[in-house]
């Protein structure tokens, strides 16, 4: 197969930003992208609808002229995220309330304490239909950074699953052999995203023969066995496991730096590095339902009526990109993918 054409796919977790990094960005997740699930970890963090709404327009702004791109909007859960603003949400077209554990991540400083602190938020989005969406690591000083998600999940997702039988849930990047487990599992409720990062790459890639900044992101890459269990559970066919690039830009000097910013920027060669890693576990036949068809079903969306085509052939990634006055380095800048987008149409 040296070619492959799916209905147009959606990002379901993205970082955006603002301003010019936005402005730099948007236009490479709208060239391959139908929609995008939109980080709110801005500064300040997105919080309300109303905020939410405002950075939509500011987001349509930066698209190209006549671009289809929807960008789906997400609000940032506190401790003191009121009850009343889950309905608020949902009536004003938020796809989801997503969970930053405080201290977990890039700007997660106003993130959740303790997420009993939430239960009535928490039964708010289980009325209102809001799906959860969860960055999933516990933090303490007494976890291993390699062991945060599988914390988590004992200690904080399970637990929240009993006590909200309703709720619905992404576990987002799962990066652990424990993640992918779960997510296959068959509680409806549940869904996982995998990155292309986590599905390509590990530790040892993170640490090979040197520091490779472009490469640490949260969480952090994980074991070889590790990825090859995200590898065999994405590419499973299980329909509540879908793409979610968590494409999270950050200018250079901020990832080459003595304390360097966690997050990888993939936006514009995610889809064939994702056809990279379907085609290395002989399943690019089921690129099409992970890219294009389970993340709409999980979230009640149609499934997009565009196609676009993949085509094999070797092709040149840059190695930087501008954003205003900062330089922004992609993933595998410099390399190449084995394939790339041909054609993108309407139908
Ligand atoms: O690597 C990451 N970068 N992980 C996150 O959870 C946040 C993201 C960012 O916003 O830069
Ligand atoms: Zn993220």
């Amino acid at each position: 197969m040296d070619t492959l054409t799916i209905p147009r796919p959606d990002d379901w977790h993205l970082h955006l930003r603002d301003g010019e990094m936005l402005r730099a960005v948007a236009p490479h997740s709208a060239a391959v992208f139908g929609r995008a699930i939109v980080m709110p970890n801005l500064t300040p963090p997105v919080t309300t609808t109303e905020a939410a709404l405002a950075y939509r327009e500011r987001i349509l702004d930066a698209l190209p002229t006549g671009s289809p791109f929807q960008p789906l909007m997400t609000l940032y859960l506190t401790d003191q995220t009121p009850p009343g603003e889950m309905e608020r949400a949902a009536a004003g077209g938020v796809h989801g309330i997503k969970l930053y554990p405080a201290g977990a991540t890039t700007n997660s400083a106003s993130g959740v304490t303790d997420l009993r602190r939430c239960e009535e938020t928490l039964a708010a989005m289980e009325a209102a239909g809001l799906p959860l969406l969860v960055h999933g690591e516990r933090v303490g000083d007494d976890i291993d950074i390699f062991d945060r998600e599988a914390a988590f999940i004992d200690t904080v997702l399970l637990p929240l699953l009993a006590r909200h039988p309703r709720l619905k849930v992404v576990l987002e990047h799962v990066t652990t052999a424990a993640g992918a487990e779960l997510v296959t599992g068959d509680d409806p409720r549940l869904a996982g995203t995998f990155t292309p990062q986590h599905l390509l790459y590990d530790r040892n890639h993170l640490l090979a023969g040197g520091l490779r900044p472009h490469y640490y992101c949260m969480p952090i890459l994980k074991r070889r066995r590790d990825r090859e269990a995200l590898l065999e559970a994405a590419t499973s066919g299980h329909p509540r496991v879908f793409l979610g690039t968590d494409s999270a830009p950050h200018p250079r000097h901020s990832k080459e730096s003595s304390c360097g910013c966690a997050g990888c920027y993939s936006a514009p060669i995610a889809l064939p590095l994702y056809a990279e890693a379907f085609e290395a576990a002989g399943a690019l036949e089921r690129l099409e339902a992970f890219a294009s068809r389970n993340g709409p079903a999980f979230y009640g969306l149609p499934v997009n009526e565009e196609t676009i085509t993949l085509e094999r052939r070797e092709t040149p990634v840059p190695v930087s990109y501008t954003a205003g006055n900062a330089e922004l380095i992609p993933l595998r800048a410099g390399g190449t993918t084995a394939w790339r987008i041909a054609v993108s149409h309407s139908p």
